[in-house]
């Protein structure tokens, strides 16, 4: 059937938020696949951030209606992926159809607020269309769905706890720990955990405010399409867009036609495969068939087996194989238990919704979980095509010849698929390790079944296949024809490890080390080995010890558990006013608008008439000078208005703050892949980029090109001023020493991955070269002053507006003037609105992040732990523009010291000038990495002495009043007591005794636990930089309008200042508004960085209320009993000035760096964390169990967002440290460039257990209300979740006997942690094996009578 014959194009009908949408009359909704692009036409809320399914902010309920059953269902999906034709018939809920506050927030919308579950908001909407989902399917969910449901939404900011808390408010199971049974709990007021005598607080929020959740208050299925459902005869429908058509036919006969007619056309079903290549790799299908309708494709049919159609989606397959185990013995569903162990941790729940079985099959990518299990339980594919024959073939045929090549043909469709039941004496087992537990791909994933002889333990039949190893399912075939016949026995083991690592050699793709996946391949071979075996015995009566707990712990796998957390702080003095905010746990004041999605960020705005897109042409080369660019084609494409490169740039293009500029487009050379070279302007997203695609663009390669440290130091290649610190006399103190430790520890880069990625929009205003610039940055007064170079202006024409920010932590300084100066000379060119949205991929390539970097140390020290002498230098990797690199270099200097007194110490501090995309400030600003260098030798002198590492960090710490290694005084009493209650609210001791036992208990898993304290110095360096400014407006109806010069980015800076000048004014918070920061009513403003926003705003705030208020007194003392409103009236009448402006001139911070001294912190913050961990040496997986935190950060102004930022930070450091690896080509190409490759930590990585504690009776004379900046601090107590690893790592090497030194680096991902947990896998993999049998697997059974040799 072609597509002539099909129907005519329908209308396309579906409805959102309970209002119909028809598509014919809206062309629009066509020319774009994705339901996400429609909706932006009017429905902000929903949120676009990746664009590829990997993030969840994007995410929509679907409800559809099905006529037989009669009943709906619901499921969430991303929109982003979802494609719009694919919702005829449906209901579409986006996070405005759920509540709103013109009609009723709804009570996930309110808790989420409530429970301080949002702060810069972005991924708010789709963690509310998540839980909302969950909500309409469960009324009272359990703990398991919950996780599941959020495992695919991404948040950046809170570190999980409150989503979750918020969550648990609508679980009919208990909210706190559910210890009691162990005689404590969490919610005991005289716990452990608390100070007797101290009043303290443990709830952030109050469950009386929250609204019940009723049903019945739920947006309906909208009857017109229960009745187009019913009474509309099923028909083909076809729907033609600009450049595709969608074809979706209703029977198998005429699927067959249209494949027949359209071989190419993709059949699309969750477009979880197709979408992310069209939209990525630009491949255009000008016809999609979509057999989702297809009755045959989704019939389930339950014989000897499950036939499940192809088009089920994976959450259905889910649910037929739980049903299908719980009714059936469990001999027969091995195959099934397996399968669904996979589809357990399969991509997000968003994913699974829509993603079909079929798809997963077809699309035959190296990466699914579900081929190898499925080949190896001898599954059957159904495949149908015109004129032929009903094909049964199995599945492993289609990787018979390990290209995976043997396959369907193009005409074919896949009906069905056959799960065969298992058989008596057959064992079928899967297995995955990805770089995070869930919503990921897995590195290697296996399936792998065995069949026995009748009662016995001789091999029948056997299948292992992998995936994740070249680039398609691959079976071990040889081995397992080799093994038949054998018994399952350790001769056996041996061999087929070996057969296997012959037969299978990873290819390597994206930065891939092979010795991993070759070591993880036998690993799960030997885990299968395993699990088989303790079945065998267990069947077996001879062996009635069974395995011993040593092996079979590792037969578990982690699973996440929702967390078990509290949250302890000090309540306000008895006699504060009510209506005083201060010291409150009070809601961000956007915390609604986040999760109605009406808070409005930069691409929300509506588009100003003549609007022009810009999509951005970076350089392919990291060194090379352009030859020529070649913009013919692209200037022919649909809706292009005009190219843009450097010489359009009226002013500067290079901006000098340094030796070596920063560069807007680049002119005559690149230097670094994904530099800006030129950007396109069109009349759409779509048509920009497709014209940005043909801008060809020819270069010569220059040397050298450098990529890394050593290549830099190798090429004399650094940004100046190197920095060096020194106290004492280094080189005559390490000759005092007892012993001395040298080494080099490597810590890997990070991405900032804010979920709003870079956005700028350009309005030139016509008149005088005004100009409007909205952009999201952390400092608006930067962007102006760039945009005004660049464009040749002077400053007072650009207006630089900034409502709120989706995510910064450093990354949207700098970049964003350099972005927000494209933007403004495209603009200018054009005199048009120009607007500039980065997607995922370029933001992560242009846009840099913090500093690779590598500490090299030389350490003395004494027989007692007491450091004597410290040589270090220390090289970050600044890419290949200035930015803030020195700065970053001088801050690590600065801090390095963390909380250590270090008598002697010479440190030097490089900034490496490289062909990388230049890096930039991130939370903590060179802190997190120099502190970590020396944890690290901390923990290597722990080693070498003997002693515990937490007895080195104690002998070490600043104890009194002293200097730190600059001559800055510093009082350390709040270190001390830090540490000491983290030390007893952890019950360090205690479980550090029992981390002991459980060692010795078990093999293949181990615990770690560690201990790091933390000194965080505030300042900037220098008095301008902390200056800041404030404008109060006082109106005559007695509202205030305050602004200040911070940045509203998620760290809750407006909640804050509106609480101070709610105190100053002593006017209740909803009587003051913030709109937003502006250029036009703060100039000057520093940037929100560095911790100290609050500090030096709040100052700014208070001064300009302090002047309303002195102007205001002789009025109110005249009329004390009088109201705020009868005061205003009053001043107004007597003509005195209702607006006042407020400074603060900065904290008086100085630094000489010729001489190594100076002031440049005002204060320091201190704190300390605990963590444990739990790892599995096979695989080197790992679970954080535990972590208790300590801080000090004076007295909260806001507790509830001042532990936000801590768990944040502290998640955020998690990631830095254990996960998120930037991967690059030997070219420089950055591989990692959205979710799907980069990883942060999601919620399966949140500690088990979670506490935060404010330290109480802290004052801090130099902040406002004696409270501290908290922004960046936590980060850095991510590390003691690397420190708790490399005690996990150290307990296994020291059990193997593995005496000799050992270094991790961060991030320490599964990768090492396996390789470090070295054993007879590895080093078979690393050919440093002998013929032996293994080592340690083996002895133990042996000598536990489990196995006779
Ligand atoms: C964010 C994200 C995370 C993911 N995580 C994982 C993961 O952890 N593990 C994993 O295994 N996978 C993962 N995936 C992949 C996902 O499971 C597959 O993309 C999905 O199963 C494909 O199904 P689909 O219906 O979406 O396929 P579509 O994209 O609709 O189609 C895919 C291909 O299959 C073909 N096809 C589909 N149905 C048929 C049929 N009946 N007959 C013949 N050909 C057909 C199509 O022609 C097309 O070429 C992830 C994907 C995303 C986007
Ligand atoms: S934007 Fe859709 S999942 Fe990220
Ligand atoms: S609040 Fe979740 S990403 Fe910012």
């Amino acid at each position: 059937m072609a597509l002539q014959g099909a129907a005519a194009a329908q209308e396309l009908v579906f409805y959102v938020n309970g209002r119909k949408v028809i598509g014919a009359s809206k062309p629009e909704l066509f020319i774009n696949f994705s339901l996400i692009a429609a909706l932006s036409v009017r429905l902000t809320g929903t949120k676009y951030s990746c664009g590829g399914g990997g993030c969840g902010a994007c995410t929509v309920m679907v409800s559809s209606y099905e006529p037989t059953s009669k009943k709906i269902q619901h499921y969430s999906a991303n929109a982003c992926l979802l494609p719009i034709c694919s919702l005829y018939g449906k209901a579409v809920t986006t996070v405005e159809g759920v509540g709103s506050t013109e009609t009723r927030v709804h009570p996930v919308q309110e808790r989420l607020a409530k429970c301080h579950g949002s702060q810069c908001g972005f991924c708010t909407p789709g963690m509310v269309m998540s839980i909302y989902t969950l909500l309409r399917n469960h009324l009272e969910p359990t703990s398991e769905q919950i996780t599941a449901a959020l495992a695919g939404n991404l948040c950046r900011c809170t570190g999980y706890r409150p989503i979750l808390d918020a969550c648990k408010t609508f679980c009919e199971e208990s909210l706190c720990c559910q210890n009691k049974a162990n005689g404590k709990c969490c919610l005991d007021q005289d716990n452990d955990l608390f100070d007797k005598g101290e009043k303290v607080c443990t709830r952030l929020f109050s469950t009386d405010e929250f609204q019940p959740l009723d049903p019945t208050q739920e947006l309906i299925f909208p009857p017109e399409l229960m009745r187009m459902a019913e009474s509309q005869p099923k028909q083909t429908l076809v729907f033609r867009g600009e450049r595709m058509t969608w074809i979706s036919p209703v029977s198998l006969d005429e699927l067959l036609d249209l494949k027949a007619a359209y071989p190419k056309a993709p059949l699309v079903v969750g477009n979880t495969s197709v979408g992310p290549e069209m939209k990525f790799k630009g491949i255009l299908h000008p016809v999609v068939i979509a057999p989702a309708r297809v009755l045959d494709l989704n019939l389930v049919k339950c014989t000897d087996g499950l036939t499940i159609g192809a088009a089920c989606s994976l959450t259905v397959v889910k649910d037929i194989l739980t049903r299908a185990i719980s009714e059936s013995p469990v001999e027969k569903t091995k195959t099934f238990c397996a399968v669904l162990q996979q589809l357990r941790t399969l991509g997000g729940e968003q994913i699974r919704n829509v993603a079909s079985l079929g798809g997963n099959i077809v699309s035959r990518k190296s990466t699914s979980d579900l081929n190898p299990v499925l080949a190896a339980g001898n599954c059957m594919l159904n495949l149908l095509s015109r004129g032929k024959k009903r094909k049964l073939i199995p599945l492993s045929d289609l990787f018979a010849d390990g290209s995976g090549n043997n396959t369907i043909m193009p005409e074919e469709v896949l009906v069905s698929i056959y799960v065969p039941h298992s058989r008596k004496g057959e064992y079928v087992s899967a297995f995955r390790q990805a770089p995070r537990r869930e919503n990921a791909l897995p590195i290697i994933c296996a399936g792998m079944r065995v069949l026995f002889e009748e009662e016995t333990n001789i091999i029948k039949d056997l299948s292992i296949f992998y995936g994740g190893s070249v680039s398609t399912t691959i079976c071990a075939k040889q081995t397992c024809q080799a093994l038949i016949g054998r018994s399952w026995n350790e001769q056996m083991l041996n061999e087929t490890c070996r057969l296997i690592l012959k037969e299978i050699t990873p290819s390597l793709a994206w930065g891939d080390k092979a010795d991993y996946k070759k070591t993880l391949i036998v690993s799960f071979f030997y885990r299968f080995f395993l699990e088989v075996f303790l079945s065998l015995k267990t069947m077996d009566s001879c062996y009635s010890r069974g395995m011993p707990a040593e092996y079979s712990s590792v037969l578990q796998d982690f699973e996440t558990k929702i967390p078990q957390s509290i949250q302890i702080y000090q309540d306000v003095e008895r006699g504060q006013s009510p209506q005083d905010p201060v010291g409150r746990p009070i809601m961000h004041q956007s915390g609604i608008k986040h999760a109605t999605g009406e808070a409005v960020y930069n691409d929300d705005l509506p588009s100003v008439d003549g609007e022009l897109f810009l999509a951005v042409v970076t350089s392919s080369r990291a060194h090379a000078k352009i030859v020529s660019i070649d913009t013919s084609e692209a200037l022919k494409s649909p809706g292009v208005f005009d190219i843009i490169t450097a010489h359009d740039v009226p002013a500067t293009n290079e901006f000098y703050y340094s030796d070596d500029p920063e560069i807007v487009f680049a002119r005559n050379k690149v230097i670094c892949v994904g530099q800006i070279i030129c950007a396109v302007a069109a009349d759409s997203e779509v048509h920009a980029k497709q014209a940005a695609a043909k801008v060809k663009i020819e270069y010569e390669v220059l040397e050298p090109v450098i990529l890394t440290i050593e290549e830099a130091i190798k090429h004399n290649s650094f940004f100046e001023p190197k920095r060096k610190l020194e106290q004492g006399n280094v080189d005559e103190a390490f000759k005092t020493v007892d012993k001395i430790l040298e080494g080099v520890i490597h810590i890997g880069g990070q991405e900032h991955f804010y979920m709003e990625t870079q956005t700028v929009l350009a309005v030139p205003k016509g008149e005088d070269k005004e100009m409007d610039v909205y952009v999201s940055t952390q400092h608006p007064a930067f962007i102006q002053e760039m945009v005004a170079a660049s464009l040749g202006v002077p400053a007072n024409r650009i207006m630089c507006h900034v409502k709120r920010v989706g995510g910064a932590f450093g990354g949207k300084l700098l970049k964003a003037g350099l972005l927000a100066s494209v933007a403004a000379v495209a603009a200018k060119k054009t005199s048009r609105a120009v607007r500039l949205v980065l997607s995922r991929g370029d933001d992560m390539l242009i846009t840099g992040g913090r500093h690779p970097f590598v500490g090299k140390y030389k350490v003395g020290f004494m027989n007692d732990g007491r450091i004597v002498a410290v040589d270090t230098e220390f090289y970050i990797n600044g890419g290949c523009t200035p930015d803030e690199s020195v700065l970053v270099a001088e801050t690590s200097l600065l801090k390095m010291d963390n909380a250590y007194r270090i008598p002697n110490l010479r440190c030097w501090a490089y900034a490496c000038k490289t062909n990388l995309p230049s890096n930039t400030a991130f939370r903590g600003f060179g802190f997190p990495q120099s502190a970590l260098v020396t944890e690290n030798w901390i923990t290597g002198i722990a080693d070498k002495t003997g002693l515990s590492a937490e007895k080195v960090r104690e002998i070490n710490m600043y104890r009194e009043n002293e200097q730190t290694h600059f001559k800055q005084r510093l009082d350390p009493e709040n270190l001390i007591r830090c540490w000491n209650e983290c030390m007893e609210k952890s019950a360090y001791y205690k479980r550090k005794t029992a981390i002991k036992e459980f060692n010795e208990q078990n093999y293949w898993k181990k615990k770690g636990i560690a201990i790091v304290p933390l000194k965080f110095p505030l300042g900037l360096g220098t008095r301008y930089l902390s200056q800041a400014a404030a404008l109060v407006h006082i109106y005559t109806d007695g509202s205030v309008l305050l602004t200040h010069g911070g940045i509203e980015m998620g760290q809750g800076i407006h909640t804050k200042m509106i609480q101070v000048a709610s105190r100053e004014l002593n006017i209740p918070m909803s009587r003051i508004h913030f709109c937003e920061t502006s250029t036009k009513t703060i100039p000057n403003s520093c940037a929100s960085a560095g911790s100290v926003g609050t500090d030096v705003n709040g100052m700014a705030v208070k001064d300009a209320c302090q002047t309303l208020l002195k102007r205001l007194q002789p009025i109110i003392n005249k009329n004390p009993k009088g109201t705020w409103n009868d005061w205003i009236k009053e001043a107004f009448e007597q003509s005195v000035s209702l607006s006042a402006t407020g400074y603060f001139r900065g904290y008086n911070e100085n630094m000489d760096w010729e001489k190594g001294e100076g002031q440049p912190f005002t204060y320091f913050l201190f704190g300390a964390a605990c963590s444990e961990v739990e790892i599995n040496c096979l695989t080197g997986d790992h679970k954080n169990v535990r972590t208790d935190i300590v801080m000090d950060i004076g007295c909260s102004i806001n507790p509830a967002v001042d532990i936000g930022q801590i768990e944040g930070a502290f998640v955020q450091g998690i990631g830095l440290y254990t996960m998120e690896e930037l991967k690059y080509s030997p070219e420089g190409v950055l591989y990692t460039r959205g979710p799907n490759q980069y990883k942060i930590p999601a919620v399966c990585d949140i500690p088990e257990q979670f506490s935060v504690s404010l330290l109480s009776s802290s004052q801090n004379p130099y902040a406002i209300y004696s409270s501290k900046g908290i922004g960046e601090p936590g980060l850095f107590l991510g590390c003691s979740v690397f420190f708790a690893l490399r005690d996990a790592v150290t307990s296994v090497r020291n059990e193997r006997g593995l005496s000799q030194p050992f270094t991790l680096n961060s991030p320490l991902t599964a990768e090492q942690i396996r390789a470090a947990c070295a054993d007879d896998f590895t080093e078979m993999v690393t050919g440093t094996w002998g013929t032996g049998m293994f080592n340690y697997l083996w002895r133990d059974l042996v000598n536990f009578g489990i196995l006779t040799l």
